[in-house]
């Protein structure tokens, strides 16, 4: 019989950074100084730090080499072809407008076609692509399968649209008010859940019937592309490229947020196959980024997302990507821990809500969570639950998500097994002494996407 033989990342260390532990009584006060809040932390005050994978991958040295020919002219510059002819061939769209990241593109997108009163269904909210689709008037609906709510529910593809929900929205709202279905490959708010392409078939049929077009957040589209690979019958032996092509040929354009799988630090860009809603959009990205050739980017960042783009659709490099994420997630599986099942492409996501049951929701138990991790380890998560979720738009009240979590974000090429073992030890520890911790109280609360800037302070202490 073959024995399993371990696999490692296909590259090697150039450059390193520093990185050190504060002393627990440091981390304490760094702490209370930031509200309870990651997102306020300093990051010398970080140890480990998997707030996010946005703009945090390592670049290789052949997208280093890149950032050197930048040909930094106000227009036509020779890197926005070269991004230009990556996405064409990569993720196939015909037009391409950049931005200088995934907000960008949506506000553009939301600006084109969403106008008041009308419906976005989408398979579960994304914190800023919700906001960008009310603040042009449209009210966001979650059409997403059911059993994306439960953590414990072990399915290949947790980020599927619920296609009998969709129809029904298209019975109640009428297809005109629908201007598109947002489709997001993972689904970052479900745990890093994946799409699997016999519903993207199948949602391309059901909207083309109604005329409704599909819109792709591609943020993480090449992992979801690689879950396929992996779980669904008959690509097996299809590339990961192969497979993202197909992918996106189901849509009709999509919003993408380079800082994640297209592997650089700053970038993003609006993709359209209409040639009408191209010339607007090309029109409205100079009023808000920049000339529809830079977008808000310098010409050496389109050039690092373009060779970002070629080296993100390798299988290897998505094997040793999503692996990790699976290597740490598997560690705290084994320790008893309760995390979001499958493990996601792009982070571990703790289930805080089954990590501290004494707490109700309205005492933040994730926002608690991350904060009690960041004092045993200074590793530094993300908040996923009642905070990010936010108020109603009509009601002001708060959203209740069914998932509460905390996000241990793998940034790309950046860290070691041995820091994922240092990670699943603090877990575990925290874990460990969750029947001792008690919630936060909010003492302050921006109007919009709170979760950045909230404050919080804890509702005992001692
Ligand atoms: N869509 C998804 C699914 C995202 O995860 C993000 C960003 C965006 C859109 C917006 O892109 O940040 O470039 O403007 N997610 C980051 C995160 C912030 O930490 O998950 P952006």
């Amino acid at each position: 019989m073959e024995r399993h033989r371990s696999w490692a990342e296909p590259w090697k260390v150039k450059v390193v950074e520093p990185i050190r532990m504060l002393t627990s009584e440091q981390r304490q006060e760094a702490l209370e100084a930031s509200g309870y809040n990651t997102f306020l932390l300093r990051s010398e005050e970080v140890y480990i730090d998997l707030l996010t994978d946005s703009g945090t991958s390592a670049m290789s040295d052949w997208q280093w080499a890149g950032m050197m020919l930048g040909d930094e002219a106000y227009a036509g510059s020779r890197n926005f072809y070269h991004l230009e002819e990556a996405i064409q061939q990569y993720y196939g769209y015909h037009y391409i407008v950049p931005t200088h990241q995934g907000r960008g593109a949506e506000n553009l997108l939301s600006k084109v076609l969403v106008r008041p009163g009308d419906y976005v269904p989408g398979n579960m909210y994304f914190t800023t692509t919700r906001l960008h689709q009310e603040l042009a008037g449209g009210t966001f609906v979650d059409v997403i399968v059911p059993e994306a709510h439960d953590p414990t529910y072990e399915g290949p593809f947790k980020g599927n649209v619920d296609l009998c929900a969709l129809e029904e929205l298209i019975a109640r709202v009428g297809a005109e008010r629908i201007p598109y279905v947002c489709v997001a490959g993972t689904v970052n708010m479900a745990g890093g859940q994946p799409v699997s392409m016999t519903n993207m078939r199948e949602l391309r049929e059901l909207t083309a019937r109604h005329g409704i077009r599909v819109m792709l957040d591609a943020t993480r589209a090449v992992e979801n592309a690689y879950f396929i690979q992996q779980r669904e019958p008959g690509f097996h032996e299809r590339s990961v490229a192969e497979i993202l092509r197909e992918f996106c040929s189901y849509t009709d354009g999509c919003t993408m947020s380079g800082k994640k799988d297209a592997l650089v630090n700053i970038g993003g860009w609006l993709a359209l196959n209409d040639a009408v809603l191209y010339e607007e959009a090309s029109n409205l990205v100079v009023v808000y980024e920049g000339l529809h050739t830079y977008g808000g980017m310098a010409g050496r960042d389109m050039e690092a997302m373009a060779r970002g783009i070629v080296e993100s659709v390798q299988d290897d490099h998505m094997h040793a990507r999503v692996g990790q994420v699976e290597y740490l997630g598997h560690k705290l599986i084994d320790l008893g821990v309760p995390i979001v099942r499958p493990v996601g492409g792009h982070a571990v996501y703790l289930d805080a809500k089954a990590f501290y049951p004494h707490m109700t929701q309205d005492q933040f138990p994730a926002q608690a969570l991350a904060a009690y991790l960041y004092a045993d380890s200074g590793v530094r998560a993300m908040e996923r639950g009642v905070v990010s979720a936010g108020r109603d738009a009509t009601t002001g009240k708060h959203h209740y998500p069914k998932l509460e979590l905390v996000r241990l974000t793998i940034p790309r090429r950046v860290y070691t097994q041995a820091h994922m073992d240092i990670v699943a030890e603090s877990v575990a520890a925290v874990y460990g002494a969750r029947a001792g911790a008690s919630g936060l109280t909010m003492i302050h609360e921006p109007r919009y996407l709170r979760f950045f800037q909230a404050r919080f302070k804890p509702l005992h202490t001692g």
